[in-house]
């Protein structure tokens, strides 16, 4: 790029910085070389000023309050286990969620964008080694489903995974590395979500974004709600329609035993004709840190646990049962035409679609200004500003729950490994091996268990072996498993 073009890119920076109040973003412009230049330029390109400027204003000058609404219900969901008079109707939905697979309607979607922050790994948490035996990494657990599903349906199932411009480069690396697990490259399409400016909370400099290094700013991901702009601009939705997907089965990076794709929710999905719609959890515990499915005038909305004032979510029904049981897992089944529809109605590019930001207060380093030295807080020091999924539910005509079983596809890692810790790798394999363990005693194998039942041997079946009991039948099983042996299918 020729200086001229340098300088006019840097008088057009400099009046879109003026406008937001935020020129201290090019203070260190002339210890810059040019290649430094022209990354902050692009950075500064990349953000929606006059959009930072109005959440400046709702979310970091001051805490946007939450209002309660008056009228929040539970939202109804579809059991696990049907009772007597749905039988037809779960019969129908698994034969429809199996012709739809079968019949390359359905694409498996990852959200990997996020930090990992909790984990401390180094690298994108997709590449983490999860799985107790072979430390198979997350994208193989789910590399894994997809081969079984294909093989038993003969149809290609196409899988995007969204990145984030700091993970990005390394997952497709990890990819290559790994030969796609597997899969065919050309139906695995990776692409990054956007980012945003962390913006201060000193009271010196509340509301200035800050910077990373001299030449460039504190971007973090916006929030896996950003997925559903990011399919859009991306060329994903595109890419679908050629090939005649219809439905999108979101799951996060963080659980290896996630069901990338489930026929029975896909076809309660589809026959509802739902435009989003959700699995859930019944919540072990009033304040268990998920988010509660509501409905707010007949539309769904999740409450985030933070928001559910304690004395609703203690109520319970005359049976004993929570009143808002149903907590939110992050698994959702959204219709590619949703997506379009979303991301049309605001203008063809999608530049005006968002969901609603939420403030997270975090620590985020960055370069004092006046010193030009790096500062590592140790409390937190700057908003992060992110959108969420599930906000997009209360945009949907329809929409519905259905719920799972939490031993059989619940095992996320989230946190590091520590005493007292849950959500964490050790936490995860003990979930996948118990759920080995009781697959293998539906099928007739002695597993040894210790006197609190726990599993006394380490046990891994591969998602290539079964991704549902049923599948081990006819396999060679052995007849018992020694105690503390360790056994992979
Ligand atoms: P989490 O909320 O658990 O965040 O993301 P995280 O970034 O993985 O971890 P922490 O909070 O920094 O420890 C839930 C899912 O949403 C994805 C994550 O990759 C994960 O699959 N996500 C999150 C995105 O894809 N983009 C984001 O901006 C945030």
């Amino acid at each position: 790029m020729s200086a001229m073009s340098l300088n006019e890119h840097l008088a057009a920076a400099r009046r879109v910085l003026a406008a937001a109040d935020q020129e201290h973003v090019l203070a260190f412009w002339d210890q810059l070389d040019d290649g430094q230049r022209q990354v902050l330029l692009d950075q500064v390109d990349s953000v929606d000023w006059p959009e930072l400027t109005r959440l400046v204003q709702s979310h970091v000058e001051r805490k946007p309050a939450f209002k309660l609404p008056e009228n929040l219900q539970p939202a109804p969901w579809y059991p696990y286990a049907p009772p007597a008079e749905m039988k037809g109707l779960y019969a129908k939905a698994r034969l429809r969620g199996w012709e739809l697979i079968q019949g390359g309607k359905v694409a498996a979607f990852t959200v990997a964008g996020g930090q990992g922050t909790r984990l401390g790994w180094n690298g994108p948490k997709g590449t983490f080694p999860a799985t107790p035996i072979r430390r198979l990494p997350l994208f193989g657990c789910f590399a894994e489903y997809i081969r079984n599903m294909q093989k038993r349906t003969g149809a290609v199932i196409p899988w995007y995974i969204m990145t984030s411009p700091i993970n990005d480069a390394d997952t497709r690396q990890f990819f290559r590395d790994n030969r796609y697990f597997g899969l065919d490259p050309g139906s695995v399409m990776i692409f990054p979500q956007g980012m945003m400016p962390a913006v201060s909370l000193a009271p010196r400099n509340l509301g200035k974004v800050l910077l990373e290094s001299p030449g460039r700013l504190a971007l973090s991901p916006n929030g896996h709600g950003g997925s559903l702009k990011a399919l859009w601009t991306s060329g994903a939705i595109a890419d679908m329609k050629k090939r005649g997907i219809e439905q999108i089965s979101y799951t996060q990076v963080d659980n290896p035993i996630v069901r990338v794709l489930d026929p029975i929710f896909i076809g309660l999905h589809d026959l509802d004709a739902a435009q989003m719609s959700s699995k859930m959890l019944p919540k072990r515990e009033p304040l268990e840190k998920l988010g509660n499915f509501c409905l707010i005038d007949g539309k769904m909305t999740v409450i985030e646990y933070s928001d559910l004032p304690d004395t609703l979510a203690h109520e319970r029904l005359t049976d004993g049962q929570l009143r808002f049981l149903a907590g939110s897992i992050a698994i959702h089944l959204i219709r590619v035409d949703f997506v379009e529809a979303l991301n049309s109605q605001a203008g063809n590019s999608g530049d005006g679609f968002a969901l609603p930001f939420h403030r997270a207060e975090k620590k985020v380093p960055y370069i004092d200004l006046k010193s030009g030295q790096p500062v590592t807080p140790d409390k937190p020091n700057a908003v992060k500003l992110e959108t969420f999924v599930f906000d997009a539910l209360p945009l949907c005509g329809k929409s519905i729950i259905y719920e799972t079983s939490r031993p059989d596809e619940f095992a996320p890692i989230k946190n590091a490994n520590a005493p007292g810790t849950q959500d964490c790798p050790k936490t995860s394999q003990d979930l996948q091996v118990a759920r080995a363990a009781r697959w293998l005693e539906s099928q007739g194998v002695q597993v040894p268990r210790r006197v609190d039942g726990s599993v006394e041997a380490v046990i891994e079946i591969s998602q290539n072996t079964a991704i549902y009991p049923e599948d081990l039948k006819g396999q060679p099983l052995p007849s018992a498993i020694e105690p503390r042996g360790q056994v992979l299918l």
